[in-house]
């Protein structure tokens, strides 16, 4: 049952600070709007954002234009200050299925960690690695992060793995990334970045390029077996992967969860567990995503609160090589074709690699955003996170657009 719904869509009235008084499992469902500073506070009680418990004193301040549950598993008093675009509590929510799903996770864990402790084989000492599927805005992005939290809270070092290359999660879309979580998910700032393992696949969708998508995937997986192998504690946590939502429409669900169960009939170590969607997943169209996209680009450069500043640089052509229309390399690894269409053309006179194959497939150290061509001087200019030079010669083209608002 939902209740106490206020303001609205767009409502950027004040509203004064006000307390909500939450039952245990209920939750306070909060719309952040994107311009409207709005901070959340525990008044009495216990309670969790996403698997990330809020601080028992002080403010939190809730990024823009989230969308999030405060929960409580034995009932809290929150305070919110500040304009949000809607809010409402509800206690109809999937938590109990989810945590009772950390529980399992969690003993399959325990019993790795164990068994490699009495020097049994990888595969006895490897813990849960779950894969999480489910139609668009189903929630897989939220199940992922506090399946995360839970573990990190008891004490493990499990792999958040993204293959979702529409939102991305770690890193700017268009990424596939991987990263140890070694604590619960920092309500304000996030996944941490400290140690990812990023690959650029480089547009926000697999299917303008799936061969090159399936390699990247199989690379990840290379560097993270061989990570798993020296390293028990994180083989015994495990990983959490996420994955993007492929499909949207009724009776979606059902044929998925037919075709997983009859893909892993035969494989006795597999699990197909069907979860309920929470709901209050919000659905976002394909503006909102759309706009999303944009938002994660300018957070790498700009930092979530906007209190970095990104360095604007120039660079030879002759001092860096480019490299596009990778599905074109891959297939004809010696000689790229420049005729196949790209959004974001390499300007004439910049060199482009000829073998570029194993390039690519390469951890990337960064992003930076190119802001000009100029090709009579045959000069680019762009913007990086940091001062200095270019960690390296080889810049990755993509077909993601982002304009500086
Ligand atoms: N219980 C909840 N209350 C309020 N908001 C929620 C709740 N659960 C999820 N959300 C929000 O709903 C939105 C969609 O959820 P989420 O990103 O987890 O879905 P998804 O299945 O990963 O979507 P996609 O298919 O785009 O990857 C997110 O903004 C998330 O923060
Ligand atoms: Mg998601």
């Amino acid at each position: 049952m939902a209740a106490a719904a206020t303001a609205g869509a767009g409502a950027a009235a004040a509203q004064p600070p006000r307390q909500y008084k939450l039952a245990p499992q209920s939750e306070l469902r909060v719309e952040v709007l994107p311009d409207a500073p709005l901070r959340v506070r525990l008044v009495t009680g216990t309670a969790e954002i996403f698997g990330t418990e809020l601080p028992p004193e002080g403010w939190v301040p809730i990024p823009p234009r989230s969308k999030i549950s405060i929960f409580t598993w034995h009932g809290a008093t929150v305070e919110l200050d500040g304009v949000s675009e809607s809010e409402y509590t509800s206690d109809e929510t999937p938590m109990v299925i989810y945590v009772n799903t950390h529980a399992i996770l969690d003993a399959r864990r325990a019993r790795a960690r164990a068994a490699a402790a009495q020097g049994a084989d990888l595969e006895a000492s490897q813990g849960p690695r779950v894969i999480v599927v489910g139609p668009t805005d189903s929630g897989k992005s939220t199940l992922c992060k506090m399946l995360l939290s839970w573990a990190a809270k008891l004490g493990w070092k499990p792999t958040y793995v993204d293959l979702d290359i529409g939102q991305g999660s770690i890193t700017i879309p268009g990424c596939i990334s991987a990263t140890p979580i070694e604590k619960p998910i920092d309500i304000v700032d996030g996944i941490p970045l400290e140690m990812p393992l990023v690959y650029f696949y480089g547009h926000p969708n697999p299917s303008i390029n799936p061969d090159v998508y399936k390699v990247l995937m199989k690379e990840l997986d290379k560097t993270l077996e061989k990570q798993f192998s020296g390293n028990a504690e994180s083989r015994a946590a495990g990983m959490v992967i996420n994955t993007m939502g492929w499909v949207e429409g009724l009776g979606y669900e059902e044929k998925l969860w037919k075709m997983l169960k009859d893909a892993v009939q035969s494989k006795p170590n597999i699990d197909v567990v069907k979860l309920h969607k929470s709901e209050g997943v919000v659905l976002r169209n394909s503006k909102y995503r759309q706009k999303t996209r944009s938002f994660r680009i300018k957070e790498y450069f700009y930092g979530i609160a906007n209190d970095l500043a990104p360095h604007s640089n120039i660079v030879n052509f002759s001092d860096v090589f480019g490299l596009q229309n990778r599905w074109v390399v891959i297939k004809l690894p010696v000689q790229p074709c420049l005729s196949v269409q790209s959004p974001w053309q390499i300007p004439p006179g910049l060199s482009l690699l000829t073998s570029a194959r194993i390039w690519f497939i390469r951890n990337v150290a960064g992003f930076i955003h190119v802001t000009d061509v100029d090709i009579q001087r045959k000069k680019l200019t762009y913007i990086a996170p940091c001062p200095g030079d270019l960690p390296s010669r080889l810049l990755i083209a993509s077909s993601l657009t982002w304009y500086e608002a």
